[in-house]
């Protein structure tokens, strides 16, 4: 278990009500305290029994949750130096995630809740990740965003709060997955982006030419699993012995570009299309530092203002999920204590 925890602090624009917000879609179990744009606490607990199966075991995550989930919370408070009594209200993620994990972080909220009395907002966990760029502001540009995490890829076109239209998705693979799966293949452990990212830095981009799918599609879909696949039967024409820690970190580079690729340019294209002036990304994908050269090089090119989030708000954390609480709560919405989880909420 890593525990992330500095906070973040910014001005104090928004009415400044106290939201303890908990997320736990995957397998993250994560807690935060927001008073008005100022974080009070971001307590995050990743689960890395995970890394022994190579991909995220529904049944131990949740179970995970509820070991972490009441210590997180008590932590969280105690940094933030404020009693149950003193929050205005209580969030969780509704979805999409794990049914089994979801349902444990919106319990509690619920239960908290309706133990102190306060209103409680379900947040969809993708509109977590596509307003985190814009943390501590008390305002929602108009913009395109593009979310990439380990299970979505989706390009959207945002007016504000609750004003959005789906642009393209993945087809396949989500990007994060894509990075998961290659990783495996190539043996460096989950999650798999970071370990790609890190390799790819020693190694030689243009060593292999991968296949940048639906990149001229005519649309703003995206499609990952052809790209694991070449990779694949690239990696399978090499004997172990010739499988060096140099072509590793070619393969390694050599996918990322492909990735870095598609992304950047069907995005720059898509804000072209919807005539935006501003391009935002997120998602855990979006720590990733040759996609953010990169896609501040393209707008730029272009005359297009880029906006991202500080990585520790673009991996899975309760502070984003309670920031959307901050703006959704300040428009006069909340949530039934009824209202159930879905596992595979849309945005839209
Ligand atoms: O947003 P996130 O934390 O969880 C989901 O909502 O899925 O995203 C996790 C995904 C994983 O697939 C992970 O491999 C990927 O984000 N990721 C990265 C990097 N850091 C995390 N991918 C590429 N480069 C990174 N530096
Ligand atoms: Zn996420």
């Amino acid at each position: 278990m890593v525990l992330n925890n500095s906070p973040i602090t910014s001005h104090n624009s928004l009415s400044a009500k106290t939201i303890l917000a908990i997320e736990t879609s995957c397998d993250e179990t994560a807690v935060a305290i927001l008073r008005g744009t100022e974080l009070l606490a971001s307590e995050v607990a990743s689960q890395t029994q995970h890394q022994a199966y190579g991909g995220v075991v529904p049944e131990v995550a949740s179970r995970n949750h509820l070991v972490h989930a009441p210590r997180l919370l008590a932590e969280a408070r105690r940094k933030a130096g404020i009693a149950l009594t003193d929050i205005d209200a209580f969030a969780a993620t509704s979805g999409p995630g794990l049914a089994s994990s979801l349902m444990i972080g919106a319990s509690i909220a619920k239960g908290l809740a309706m133990g102190t009395g306060k209103p409680y907002l379900a947040i969809n966990h993708l509109e977590g990740h596509l307003l985190s760029p814009f943390f501590g502001s008390d305002e929602i540009e108009p913009n395109v965003s593009l979310i990439v995490s380990g299970g979505h890829t989706l390009l959207v076109e945002v007016r504000g709060v609750n004003e959005y239209r789906i642009l393209g998705r993945t087809v396949d693979d989500a990007a994060g997955e894509a990075f998961d799966k290659v990783a495996k293949l190539l043996e460096l452990g989950y999650p798999g982006g970071p370990e790609i990212e890190r390799r790819a830095r020693e190694g030689n981009a243009a060593c292999f030419d991968f296949p940048r799918s639906m990149l001229d599609s005519g649309d703003h879909n995206f499609s990952f699993s052809g790209l694991k696949t070449a990779v694949r039967y690239r990696l399978a024409e090499f004997s172990a012995e010739k499988k060096t820690p140099q072509l590793i970190n070619d393969f390694c580079a050599s996918f990322q570009r492909a990735v870095v690729d598609v992304l950047v340019k069907k995005t720059v294209r898509a804000a072209k299309d919807c005539r935006a002036t501003l391009v935002t990304i997120s998602g855990g994908v979006s720590c990733n530092e040759a996609l953010r050269k990169e896609m501040a090089e393209k707008t730029r090119a272009v005359g297009l203002r880029l906006l991202t989030a500080p990585p520790r708000l673009c991996t899975d954390n309760a502070a984003m999920i309670a920031f959307a609480a901050s703006l959704r709560l300040r428009a006069g919405q909340c949530s039934q204590v009824v209202e159930e989880i879905d596992p595979n909420l849309a945005l839209v």
